[in-house]
């Protein structure tokens, strides 16, 4: 398409080594498919400004966002916009939108670690949301366009929690008996993207509950004395305080 200034060659080099990524998860489920790849072949940075006439909505809400914060215009259109996303939109524009002529994250996150490669790490750990497998994506608990990419915030925790129940009705309760650390976040026991240990908890044993319950008297725990039940196994899985997330029956989390 067009002529090859060595502007567009550079382009066209960024926009390789993006598909590069892409190419090497090897997920054929979640990959911009062949087809799509034809297609956007030869395909150039065009700036966000022709966006708004069609997509009013996103361009509005992507104005006060995460993203457009960290926009480095004084850089290249790539890393700019919609299109540090979405990828050199020309074709799209050129035939006034449609699909297959423009990335969707959504279908293909290679451009998203393209700037966070340390995450595709994250989630290629032995326990880890099914985003690799193409079952969620980024967008699953995050917000692309939105005023914060994390819909909640530095303050409250809250939105995390909302987030998450969006596919764990179970944990949302409300319960008789809630456990007080839940109000503090989801993530202050689960490392959502990927863990090394088994429901991606940010430890696997006693350690992930006494970082909040020792106590000077230790192994005396709340009222009672743990030691000999420390040694038979984890607060919640050696079937005593089963109901970390809340009870409707026990006021000590064991049923
Ligand atoms: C002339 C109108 C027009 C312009 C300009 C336009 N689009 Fe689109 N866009 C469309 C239409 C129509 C669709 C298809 C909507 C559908 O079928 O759901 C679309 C779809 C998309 C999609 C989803 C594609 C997919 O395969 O899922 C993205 C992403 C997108 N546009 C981004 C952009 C960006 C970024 C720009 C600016 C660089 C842009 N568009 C400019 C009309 C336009
Ligand atoms: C931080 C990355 C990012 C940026 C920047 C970005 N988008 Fe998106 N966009 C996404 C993701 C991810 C999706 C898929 C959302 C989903 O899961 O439905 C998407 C989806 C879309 C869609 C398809 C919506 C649909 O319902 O199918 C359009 C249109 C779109 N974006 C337009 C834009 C426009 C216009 C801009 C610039 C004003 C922009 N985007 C900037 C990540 C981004
Ligand atoms: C062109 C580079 C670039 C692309 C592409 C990009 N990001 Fe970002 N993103 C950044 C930068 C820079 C920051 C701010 C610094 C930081 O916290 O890493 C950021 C911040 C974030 C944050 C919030 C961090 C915080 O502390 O609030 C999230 C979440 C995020 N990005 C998700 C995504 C997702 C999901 C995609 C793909 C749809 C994406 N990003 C695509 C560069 C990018
Ligand atoms: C299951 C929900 C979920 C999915 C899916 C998800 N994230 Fe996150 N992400 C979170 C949560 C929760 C945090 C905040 C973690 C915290 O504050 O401890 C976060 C934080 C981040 C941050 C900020 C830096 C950090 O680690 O605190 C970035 C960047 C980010 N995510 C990128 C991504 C990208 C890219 C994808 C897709 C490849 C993705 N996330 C998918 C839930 C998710
Ligand atoms: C879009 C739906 C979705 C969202 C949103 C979501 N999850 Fe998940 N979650 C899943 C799926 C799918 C699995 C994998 C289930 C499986 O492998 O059987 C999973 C697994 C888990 C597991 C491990 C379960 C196990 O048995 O090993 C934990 C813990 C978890 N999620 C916590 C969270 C937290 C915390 C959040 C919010 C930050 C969250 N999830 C947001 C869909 C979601
Ligand atoms: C006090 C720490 C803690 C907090 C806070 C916490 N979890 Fe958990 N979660 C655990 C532990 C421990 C397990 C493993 C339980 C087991 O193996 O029996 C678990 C297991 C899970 C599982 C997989 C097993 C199941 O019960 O379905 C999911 C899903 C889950 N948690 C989601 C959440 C969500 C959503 C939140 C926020 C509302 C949350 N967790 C908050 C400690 C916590
Ligand atoms: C982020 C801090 C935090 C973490 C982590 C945490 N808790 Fe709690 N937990 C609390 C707070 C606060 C209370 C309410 C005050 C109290 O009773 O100490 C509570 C109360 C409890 C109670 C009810 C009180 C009682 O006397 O029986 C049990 C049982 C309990 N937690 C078990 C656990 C288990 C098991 C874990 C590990 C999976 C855990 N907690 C992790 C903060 C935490």
């Amino acid at each position: 398409m067009g002529r090859r200034t060595a502007k567009h060659l550079l382009f066209a080099v960024f926009f390789f080594c993006l598909m590069g990524v892409s190419e090497s998860f090897g997920a054929k489920n979640f990959g911009t498919s062949p087809d799509e790849k034809t297609a956007l072949k030869g395909a150039q940075y065009v700036g966000s400004e022709s966006c708004g006439a069609c997509h009013e909505a996103e361009v509005k809400a992507f104005q006060l966002s995460t993203h457009q914060r960290v926009s480095l215009p004084q850089e290249g259109l790539e890393v700019q916009g919609c299109e540090m996303c979405h990828g050199p939109a020309s074709l799209h524009v050129e035939t006034s939108g449609g699909k297959n002529n423009i990335l969707n994250p959504k279908r293909d996150m290679a451009a998203c670690f393209q700037c966070h490669a340390e995450k595709q790490m994250e989630f290629r750990l032995p326990y880890h949301h099914p985003v690799m497998e193409g079952k969620m994506n980024c967008t699953s608990c995050h917000n692309p366009h939105g005023q914060d990419v994390r819909p909640w915030s530095a303050t409250t925790m809250q939105g995390v929690n909302e987030a998450c129940f969006n596919c764990h009705k179970e944990h949302r309760g409300p319960f008789v008996f809630e456990h007080e650390a839940v109000r503090e976040g989801c993530t202050t026991c689960h490392q959502v993207h990927g863990s090394l240990h088994p429901k991606m908890l940010v430890a696997r044993d006693n350690n992930l509950c006494l970082r909040c319950h020792t106590q000077i008297n230790f192994p005396t725990i709340g009222k009672s004395s743990h030691s000999g039940r420390l040694p038979s196994g984890t607060c919640f899985s050696a079937g005593c305080h089963t109901a970390v997330h809340g009870s409707n029956f026990d006021d000590h989390l064991r049923y």
